[in-house]
């Protein structure tokens, strides 16, 4: 993962904290209930989760990232909830007790994993009635702060790369197989519902601009200064249509999927 993830949590929760936010609705959760999260990263989810279970309820975030999981612990600290419980490992691989929760949470990172051996693990950790609710992303196509700096570079590179079909954030795109796993892992009550909102990127077109060249790593250096500028440039041409009243806000769409275990 790269280090945008860890420095910028706040622009991140405050992206998909909507998205989240409905699937910690649908999925039911409440005072008491043993709750694990898939992927938290560095997120604040596990300090929502630990506000909603209470003291009688058990967050357990599970995360492969080390340093991720570090500024999240330390953030879910802070806050006031060191008893969330870190575990640094791979989903398909960490130990997890059988019937031991009764929700699966997850914001984004499901795609991230192989279905087919983390959604049969996740349904023998929940307990019989147990829900999960989890958002992962619709087709690129859909989701423009992915593809709009890929369209921002090729104004400047004709013929830059459009969206690869299996890049890792749209793994689960095609909800008729997502729907496919979960049956198969043994869930029932099956719902996958489109959200479609907005997805707030930065305060400003600079702001943006900046979090994207963070965000561009090595293909920066691909270029001079002098075609950056152009880059940037392009960046604004693009933003500009977008800027809004709280700041910059693009086309977003995700799958919030929703099932049970028997
Ligand atoms: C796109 S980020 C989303 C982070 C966070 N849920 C949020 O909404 O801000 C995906 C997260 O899933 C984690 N992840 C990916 N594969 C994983 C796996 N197999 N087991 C546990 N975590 C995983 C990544 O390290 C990353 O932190």
């Amino acid at each position: 993962m790269d280090s945008t993830w860890r420095d910028e949590a706040n622009r991140y929760d405050r992206m998909l904290g909507g998205f989240g936010r409905q699937a910690l609705a649908a999925s039911g959760l409440g005072p008491g209930d043993r709750v694990l999260d898939v992927g938290p990263g560095a997120s604040d989810q596990p300090i929502e989760l630990a506000r909603r279970v209470g003291s009688t309820g058990r967050v357990v975030a599970v995360e492969l990232d080390a340093d991720l999981a570090d500024v999240g612990r330390r953030r879910s600290t802070a806050a006031g909830f060191p008893d969330v419980e870190y575990v640094v490992g791979d989903i398909a691989e960490v130990g997890l007790d059988r019937a031991s929760f009764d929700v699966v949470v997850s914001r984004f990172a499901l795609m991230l994993t192989d279905p087919t051996t983390t959604l049969p693990r996740l349904a023998a950790a929940l307990a019989p009635g147990g829900r999960i609710a989890a958002t992962v992303w619709q087709i690129a196509e859909r989701n423009a702060w992915f593809t709009l700096p890929l369209e921002i570079v090729a104004d400047v590179v004709a013929g830059f790369g459009s969206a690869p079909p299996d890049a890792p954030p749209f793994r689960l795109a095609d909800d008729a197989v997502v729907e496919g796993h979960l049956g198969d892992a043994g869930f029932v009550d099956v719902r996958i519902d489109s959200l479609v909102q907005p997805v707030w990127l930065g305060a400003d077109v600079g702001d943006v601009i900046d979090f994207f060249e963070r965000g561009a790593g090595e293909l920066r250096s691909a270029f001079d200064d002098a075609s950056w500028s152009r880059v940037r440039e392009a960046a604004q041409r693009r933003l500009a249509p977008f800027d809004g009243p709280d700041g910059i806000r693009v086309p977003a769409a995700a799958w919030l999927i929703t099932a049970r275990r028997a």
